[in-house]
C-alpha cells in the first residue's frame, strides 16, 4: 500500500486511543485499514445522499478489494436529517441488518452524518464500534474527532447526545476536491480557529498558504487537516468531557450559536462561516477588554477577508435582529454555566482562554459596532 502523502494523529486515549489517517486516495484502502477491525468481513455504512452520488461507489471498491462486503443506508442530505426521526430509522436499519456487537458501523459523510451514526453506534446494542470517514473539511477537522456525537432537539442544537469515540478516522482529502467553494471556505474557518486558539505559527502558515489551499493544493490540504486535527487530539486527550480545556475549542462559537439562531439554521450562514464571523468578534472583543493588541482583530479580519469568507455582520444577507436579542440567544447557548455566559477570549493571536468574566454590555457594544449602531447607544439605554 502506498503511503506517500498521508499522515497519522495519534489520539492517545487510552483503552479508547485512534489512529486518524490523514491524505488522498484513502477511500481505496478503507478496506485494508479497517480490516483489522471486522470479525466477519462485512460492514454497514450509513451516508447521505449527496456523499453516496459522489463516493459511495468508490467507497464500495475501496472495500471489495480487501474481500469487505457493505450493505447501506442513505439519508436525505442537510442539517434537518439530524433529529429524532432520521435517527430511529437509522437505528432500526441497523437492527435490520442483524448488527452485532462485535461489528463495525461506518459513518461516511460530513458532520451530520458523523454525529447522528456516532450516536446511533453509541446506543445500539448498548454501544457498538464505529468508524468515522468524513467527507467535507469542517468533519475531517473537527467532527470527526473527539467522540462527540449527537442529534438536534426542539429547544436546540446537539443537545441529545454521547461521548463515543471512533476506532478509526479516514479523511480522505481528494474527497474534498467535489466540496463548493462555500462549503470548502466554510470548514475553513474551523481551521483558522485552530490557529486562533493555540498556535500563531499557524496561523502565519494559513496566511501564507491559505489561497493555495483553497485551491487545490493537496499538500497544504494535507497539512492544514493533520495540524488541526494534531491540534485537536492534544485538547481532547487533556479533556475527552470539556471539563476544562476543550472548551477551548469553541473560540468564536458564542457568537456563532446566536448567530445561526437568528438565521433561522438556514443557509444564510454555515456553521463554519459563523464561527469564521465569531472569531473576529472574539477578538474584537478581546481587545476592547484590553486583553490583547488593536492589531489582532484586524489581523484575523484581514485573513479572512483575504480568503474571501464572510467577516463581519454586515456579510450575512438579510436582516439581523438587534444586539439584545443576539445577546439573548447567547444567554441560551449550552455553553451557559451557573447562569453565567462562558466566553473563549484571547491574550493575542493564538492565545485563547475561557472565562465567564465578561460584561453583558461589552458584548452589545461590540454586535452593536457590528451591526452598524453607534456604541454609545449602550450607555443611554
Ligand atoms: N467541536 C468542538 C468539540 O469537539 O469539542
Amino acid at each position: 500500500m502506498s503511503t506517500t502523502g498521508l499522515k497519522t494523529v495519534h489520539v492517545p486515549l487510552g483503552a479508547r486511543a485512534y489512529d486518524v489517517v490523514i491524505g488522498p486516495g484513502l477511500l481505496t484502502q478503507a478496506g485494508v485499514r479497517i480490516a483489522p477491525f471486522l470479525n466477519r468481513p462485512q460492514v454497514v455504512v450509513i451516508t447521505d445522499e449527496n456523499v453516496a452520488a459522489l463516493h459511495l461507489e468508490s467507497l464500495r471498491d475501496g472495500l471489495a478489494a480487501a474481500g469487505i462486503s457493505m450493505s447501506s443506508l442513505v439519508l436525505p442530505a442537510g442539517e434537518a436529517t439530524k433529529g429524532w426521526p432520521e435517527f430511529e430509522r437509522a437505528v432500526a436499519w441497523l437492527l435490520d441488518q442483524k448488527v452485532e456487537r462485535n461489528d463495525v458501523v461506518v459513518a461516511f459523510g460530513g458532520g451530520v452524518i458523523g454525529d447522528l451514526v456516532g450516536f446511533a453506534a453509541a446506543v445500539l446494542r448498548r454501544g457498538v464500534r464505529f468508524v468515522q470517514i468524513p467527507t467535507s473539511l469542517l468533519a475531517q477537522v473537527d467532527s470527526s474527532v473527539g467522540g462527540k456525537t449527537g442529534i438536534n432537539a426542539a429547544q436546540g442544537k446537539n443537545l441529545i447526545g454521547a461521548f463515543h469515540q471512533p476506532v478509526l478516522v479516514l479523511a480522505d482529502t481528494e474527497v474534498l476536491g467535489t466540496m463548493t467553494s462555500r462549503d470548502f471556505l466554510s470548514g475553513y474557518g474551523e481551521v483558522v480557529k485552530y490557529g486562533l486558539l493555540g498556535d500563531l505559527e499557524f496561523f502565519q502558515w494559513l496566511e501564507g498558504n491559505g489561497p493555495a489551499l483553497a485551491a487545490g493544493d493537496m499538500d497544504a490540504r494535507v497539512q492544514a487537516v493533520a495540524r488541526s486535527v494534531q491540534m485537536k487530539a492534544d485538547i481532547v486527550a487533556r479533556d475527552e468531557t470539556e471539563q476544562g480545556d476543550r472548551a477551548l475549542l469553541n473560540l468564536g462559537h458564542t457568537f456563532c450559536h446566536a448567530l445561526e439562531a437568528a438565521t433561522g439554521y438556514s443557509d444564510r450562514l454555515l456553521h463554519g462561516e459563523g464561527v469564521a464571523i465569531g472569531c473576529a468578534l472574539a477578538f474584537e472583543l478581546s481587545s476592547r477588554m484590553g486583553l490583547c493588541s488593536q492589531e489582532d482583530p484586524s489581523r484575523v479580519r484581514a485573513h479572512l477577508r483575504a480568503m474571501g469568507m464572510k467577516v463581519d455582520l454586515g456579510d450575512i444577507d438579510g436582516e439581523l435582529p438587534g444586539a439584545d436579542v443576539l445577546v439573548e440567544l447567547m444567554a441560551q447557548d449550552k455553553k451557559m454555566i451557573g447562569g453565567k455566559l462562558h466566553f473563549v477570549l484571547a491574550r493575542g493571536l493564538g492565545q485563547a482562554f475561557v472565562t465567564a468574566d465578561v460584561e453583558r454590555d461589552m458584548v452589545k457594544a461590540v454586535l452593536m459596532d457590528g451591526l452598524g449602531a453607534s456604541p454609545l447607544m449602550v450607555c443611554e439605554e
